[in-house]
């Protein structure tokens, strides 16, 4: 049987609402071996060893959870026994998780990350038949060298593509540019298409001290003061969640072209669900950087990887998003 290690960081799919038709609940209440424990009357194809990282939240997930789930997955790669890796995850940050893994993890091995949107104790709880799917990729031979996949419903998706676009129901996830990858359920597996990471070692080195980037969110009458309140001392790039085609009013533009100047990276992203932003003739005298397909949040942690690894120069920063 294939051996897969499960790391816990809690969640809805570990949440727990004291009644079936509960409105309200808590994210991560049930733990890793209770967890295994329910799933093991499954039938799972797979032998599971548990290890809970965390029992959050994901609203909590930051730094010094992605510090400890980062070392855990890298040990179990590094186990010959382990043939890959589901985490368990709340759905509110999961993309941002899996886009940082993605980005810090040799792809040698399938690193799987599954969500749910019901807690385990309602009615139509998905975390079963999502656990259950997750593990047939992770056990799919198929599935390594693909990079980090996320599992939700009966669709896999790319880390660089996947972001969660509903609030409620069971459906809240989407890929862009690609939609999912692949099709499953715990009996079978469809790839679709080459997958857009081929193999490889991590792109990035883990750094276990992120330096501080600041998304500012344009909308109507979006101003200079607007931005000059979210750029700190400590800042150290901007990601603009841009209106449309990653644009913003006058004078936020002027205070980012400011800010620009004094050597802190400002990438323009949108705050529209999907969508390109490219590069305009005047990103070049601004001296920012367009996101490409990447969303706010994902931008985010890119910027982070590549100014942890020194690189601050907006030329070197846009051939960096322009290769995800
Ligand atoms: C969370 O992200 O931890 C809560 C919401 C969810 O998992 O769906």
């Amino acid at each position: 049987m294939t051996k897969l290690t499960v790391l816990a960081t809690g969640g809805t799919i570990a949440g727990i609402a004291g009644s079936a038709i509960a409105k309200d609940y808590r994210a991560g209440e049930i733990g890793i071996e209770d967890y295994l424990e329910k799933v093991g009357g499954l039938g799972l194809e797979a032998e599971l060893s548990g290890r809970q990282i965390a029992n959050i939240d994901s609203a909590d997930m930051g730094p010094e959870v992605w510090n400890a789930l980062h070392t855990a997955v890298c040990e179990a790669l590094d186990d010959p026994e382990c043939a890959g890796v589901v985490i368990t995850h709340g759905t509110d940050t999961l993309e941002e998780t899996a886009f940082l893994l993605d980005l810090t993890l040799p792809a040698e091995k399938p690193v799987v990350v599954v969500g749910a949107m019901r807690p385990a104790d309602a009615v139509g709880y998905d975390g079963l038949r999502n656990f259950a799917n997750a593990v047939r990729v992770a056990s799919d031979p198929d599935a390594a060298g693909r990079g980090v996949l996320v599992v939700m419903g009966d669709r896999v998706f790319a880390a660089r593509d996947v972001r969660k676009v509903r609030t409620r129901g069971t459906e809240a996830f989407r890929g862009f540019p690609r939609e999912s990858i692949g099709l499953v359920t715990p009996a079978s597996l469809e790839w679709f298409g080459a997958p857009w990471r081929q193999g490889g070692p991590a792109s990035f080195d883990w750094c276990d001290k992120l330096p501080e980037v600041v998304i500012v969110y344009a909308y109507a009458g979006f101003d200079a003061a607007g931005v000059e309140r979210q750029v700190g001392e400590n800042t150290r790039g901007i990601v603009v969640a841009g209106v449309g085609e990653g644009n913003m009013p006058e004078s936020a533009r002027a205070a980012l072209v400011a800010q620009a100047k004094r050597g802190l990276p400002v990438v323009r992203a949108s705050r529209a669900d999907e969508g390109l932003v490219d590069r305009e003739p005047e990103d070049t005298e601004n001296g920012f950087v367009a996101a490409r397909a990447l969303n706010p949040q994902k931008a985010r942690i890119l910027l982070q990887l590549l100014l942890a690894g020194g690189i601050t120069d907006p030329a070197a920063i846009q051939k960096a998003f322009d290769g995800r």
